[in-house]
């Protein structure tokens, strides 16, 4: 079993997996319906071991609560049912994050309402509470909203979102409202500010994002080792001191590519490891056309890029700068999401076209993107440059994920993929592919088909630079040589990016008896910000559920003592 495993899990080396013909009877990643959302999965959140929050545009989706249509729900991944959630403001292209004490918070979003729906209040400067919910199918469990008096002090659609060291949110850029396509100069959100509210509750200017003007919504961004945050939008890219609001300025992505909305790429910090931490961040796709070209002469047939451009965060790597791979295809919206081993999964996006609705030539439907990419690839991080990617024993769906479509890794090990919806409401008399998607899916590993070992127990909370013994158990099956064990946050899925989203690995030794392990935790809360993960464990390449941990003492933020 396990050599015909290795056969199609491409693990660390991608050499293995093109070496090896594919064996018919070993399991392989999997695409598998799961039902229907009820409400467009345009932002995703699990917020518990059960439970995927996912938050819609306020319009006319089916899924009904208190006679009217909802943009809120959670989704049970035990049993793939839905319950709508009554929101207040509306939660359109929101971003979001889990806190040090494990609340949700939602930030920013549309300034709309939504014909028939009288229920809907502006959501721009929106700050939405979902508290830790313990029950499995969230019986019970709301989301608190007070507009009038709990908000932002700054309107913000479009923003982007991270937990920082103290277990608070940093929340980045957006919009005030809608300009169409661009972000132009006297609507845009050029500063920073803190939830719950730091420096006077001030909102902090940001060079760079007046800088990577008029394609930088949904920054991308990186809490670093050294406590400081990775910043990415349009072609360039930044260290920003928390503390002081200083930005060093980094070397642009190469051959104008742009990353960050309308022109989509995704970003993910690689899996950090000890002894060190070194980071190293990775850009994948987006579009190299000039940020000056009128949107009157972008086309849903303009090609996206292929290009990943990664860079070391060392002074030597920032010396070198970004060096370019090649994807198999050209991606705008792609996603980047960990697998537990830590590779790193690209999934989703088309190969033609920009983000947003309806705002170039020729769209499809009301789609600015066209030819969606159906077959995802994993990166290998530790493979030779130019050998990394590989889509070898991946599976194809035929149901297209672009413009408002989510995925997130999930507690089972899986990863779960819902929406898609470039128009304006509900349609589905528009082109398949461009339809409003209410199907959801798993992507679902080889190691979901067989034994797979199992974290028995874990403490409820875990300090910094700390050693805990687990009870594990290993199936008969496997024979323990490479033992990885993942530390993650699964992050907010957001327009191609996952707010807050990391893999660390932490160290292990496992018993002689093979029965239990002792894992040493991040040293400080610049590897891992204090606040809820997953626990996977990795043999092999087969990986375990994953086990929920509370890092840090769970203490609403600002936090600032650390055991
Ligand atoms: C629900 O909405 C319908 C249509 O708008 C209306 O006729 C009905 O009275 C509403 N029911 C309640 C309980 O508000
Ligand atoms: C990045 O884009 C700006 C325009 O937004 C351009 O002036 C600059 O040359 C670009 N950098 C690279 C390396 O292409
Ligand atoms: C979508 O709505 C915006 C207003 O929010 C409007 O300007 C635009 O024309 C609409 N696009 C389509 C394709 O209906
Ligand atoms: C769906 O989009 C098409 C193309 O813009 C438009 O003609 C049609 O009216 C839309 N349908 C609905 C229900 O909005
Ligand atoms: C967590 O912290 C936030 C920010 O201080 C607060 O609004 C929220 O109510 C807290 N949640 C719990 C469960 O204490």
């Amino acid at each position: 079993m396990l050599r015909l495993l290795k056969a199609v899990l491409p693990l660390f080396a991608a050499s293995i997996a093109l070496a090896t013909p594919l064996d018919a009877q070993a399991p392989r990643w999997t695409f598998t319906e799961k039902g229907n959302s009820g409400i467009v999965g345009l932002e995703a959140i699990v917020v518990s071991p059960t439970l995927v929050l996912f938050f819609d545009r306020a319009s006319d989706d089916p899924l009904q609560i208190n006679n009217h249509s909802a943009w809120g729900a959670l989704w049970d991944l035990q049993t793939s049912k839905v319950t709508p959630l009554d929101l207040i403001t509306n939660s359109f292209c929101a971003s979001g994050s889990r806190l040090s004490n494990g609340t949700m918070v939602s930030v920013g979003g549309d300034p709309n309402g939504f014909p028939g729906n009288p229920t809907i209040e502006d959501g721009t400067t929106g700050l939405r509470l979902f508290e830790p919910c313990n029950d499995p199918a969230g019986v019970g469990c709301t989301v608190f909203e007070d507009p009038a008096t709990f908000h932002l002090a700054e309107k913000r659609w479009y923003p982007s979102s991270i937990r920082i060291p103290d277990g608070s949110l940093m929340i980045v850029g957006g919009i005030h409202r809608n300009t169409g396509f661009y972000n132009t100069i006297d609507q845009a959100a050029l500063t920073v500010e803190f939830f719950p509210p730091k420096f006077g509750g001030v909102p902090r200017p940001s060079e760079f994002l007046k800088r990577s003007l008029p394609a930088n919504l949904f920054p991308r961004q990186f809490l670093l080792p050294d406590g400081k945050v990775f910043m990415v939008a349009n072609n360039q890219s930044i260290i920003y001191d928390i503390e002081t609001g200083a930005e060093r300025i980094l070397p642009d992505i190469p051959n104008g590519v742009r990353v960050t909305n309308p022109f989509d790429g995704s970003a993910i910090l690689l899996p950090l490891s000890p002894p060190n931490f070194t980071p190293e961040v990775l850009v994948c796709g987006g579009t190299n056309i000039p940020d000056t070209t009128p949107q009157g002469d972008i086309s849903s047939q303009t090609p996206a890029t292929d290009q990943c451009s990664r860079i070391l965060l060392t002074e030597a790597g920032i010396k070198r700068g970004w060096v370019v791979e090649r994807m198999l295809e050209p991606r705008i919206m792609p996603e980047l999401v960990h697998v537990p081993n830590g590779q790193v999964l690209i999934i989703n996006g088309a190969r033609t076209g920009v983000a947003a609705i309806g705002t170039v030539k020729d769209p499809v439907g009301n789609s600015n993107a066209d030819n969606p990419v159906f077959t995802p690839s994993l990166y290998t991080p530790n493979a030779p440059v130019g050998r990394r990617i590989s889509n070898i024993g991946m599976p194809t769906t035929d149901i297209a994920r672009m413009y408002h479509s989510t995925i997130t890794l999930t507690p089972q090990g899986n990863f779960l993929i819902a929406g898609n919806n470039p128009n304006n409401n509900t349609n589905i008399t528009v082109p398949v592919n461009t339809r409003s998607e209410f199907r959801v899916e798993t992507l679902d590993p080889p190691f979901m088909f067989v034994p797979r070992p199992r974290i028995l127990n874990a403490p409820e909370k875990i300090g910094f630079g700390k050693r805990f013994t687990v009870p594990i158990s290993i199936p008969n099956s496997l024979q323990p040589r490479n033992i990885q064990v993942a530390l993650m946050d699964l992050g907010f899925s957001s327009h191609a990016f996952h707010s807050s989203a990391r893999l660390v690995f932490m160290d292990a030794q496992l018993s002689r008896d093979q029965r239990s392990l002792t894992i040493t935790t991040p040293p400080n809360p610049n590897i891992f910000p204090p606040g809820p993960a997953f626990i996977f464990l990795t043999i092999d390449g087969v990986t375990s559920e994953g086990q929920q941990v509370m890092v840090g003492t769970g203490a609403a933020p600002p936090q600032t003592n650390f055991v």
